[in-house]
């Protein structure tokens, strides 16, 4: 980008809708995640935040409306088509594959993410042994990375909630991402690990370039990482601009208020 310039778009959200049935759970949005950004996305459960997030990753397809990524039309396209041009998502309840080991977590997922479930991937191991010993060492880098890898040989599922959520995020470094979409990375993270997976977030961003767009209701976590911070309310995009601008917004506030901290009281992970 040359100064005085416009930031370039990795992402591009045109008049979005997502209905079920009468109910508009994405109401209109319209945004953008500049190229190169750790772009926050907040608001009360049940804004329809999560619902964006399976709308742009291709896990629903949209009522109406377009997104682009790089400039090119990629609405309704299917999460492994998705996956193949770099665009990844995370899930707010992760998904590790419990009975095997943390390495083999990430050995599956090029296969894994082509298209196949991992129930296959995991038949097909006998396949992925032919290229076992590449994903092996960089399965092994990425856990270095993440600052896990005394947990390499450990089962999936013995690890803890934030453990796992470093293991999702270690699962987007298994292949070439430009663009990852993070749901709640810090639910149910304990602040030593929310910080670990911060620092794994804008180390991914400033050394391998990775664009993020990350769903937290940690304003601190929130503050830290994200420039812009985009909120959301009731299907609609409320407003934007840095996390000092946001926490002081009237109609933010407000939200939350309204809607957001009675949610958050009865302890729903929305
Ligand atoms: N598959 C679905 N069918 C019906 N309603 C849904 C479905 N998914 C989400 N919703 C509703 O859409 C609204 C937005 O949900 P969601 O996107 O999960 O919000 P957020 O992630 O911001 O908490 C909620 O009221 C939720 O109940
Ligand atoms: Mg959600």
């Amino acid at each position: 980008m040359k100064s005085g310039e416009a930031p370039e778009q990795m992402i591009v959200v045109e008049d979005l809708h997502r209905h079920f049935g009468g109910f508009r759970a994405v109401d209109g949005v319209s945004l953008e995640i500049a190229t190169g950004s750790i772009t926050g996305l907040i608001g009360p459960n049940g804004a329809g935040k999560s619902t964006l997030f399976n709308v742009i990753a291709g896990v629903l397809p949209p009522t109406s409306g377009r997104v682009t990524m790089d400039g090119e039309d990629i609405t309704g396209l299917a999460p492994h088509q998705l996956f193949h041009k770099g665009l990844l998502r995370t899930f707010q309840i992760a998904h590790e594959f419990p009975s095997l080991t943390v390495r083999e977590n990430l050995m599956v997922v090029p296969a894994a993410q082509s298209g196949e479930t991992l129930w296959n991937a995991w038949f097909r191991r006998a396949a992925i042994r032919a290229e076992e010993a590449a994903l092996r060492e960089r399965a092994d880098e990425v856990l270095e990375f993440l600052t896990i890898g005394h947990l390499a040989e450990e089962r999936a599922g013995n690890l803890s909630g934030g453990q796992k959520k470093l293991l999702e995020l270690g699962r987007t470094m298994m292949v070439e991402a430009k663009v990852v979409f993070l749901d709640e990375v810090g639910a149910g993270v304990n602040r030593t690990l929310l910080n670990t997976i911060g620092d794994a977030i804008v180390r991914l961003n400033r050394e391998r370039g990775y664009t993020f767009c990350v769903i937290e209701h940690d304003m601190d976590f929130i503050a830290r990482l994200c420039d812009p911070v985009i909120v959301m309310a009731e299907g609609k995009v409320l407003a934007r601009g840095s996390a000092a601008q946001i926490m002081q917004n009237e109609a933010v506030i407000e939200a939350y208020l309204g809607t957001g901290l009675k949610n958050r009281a009865k302890g729903g992970a929305a």
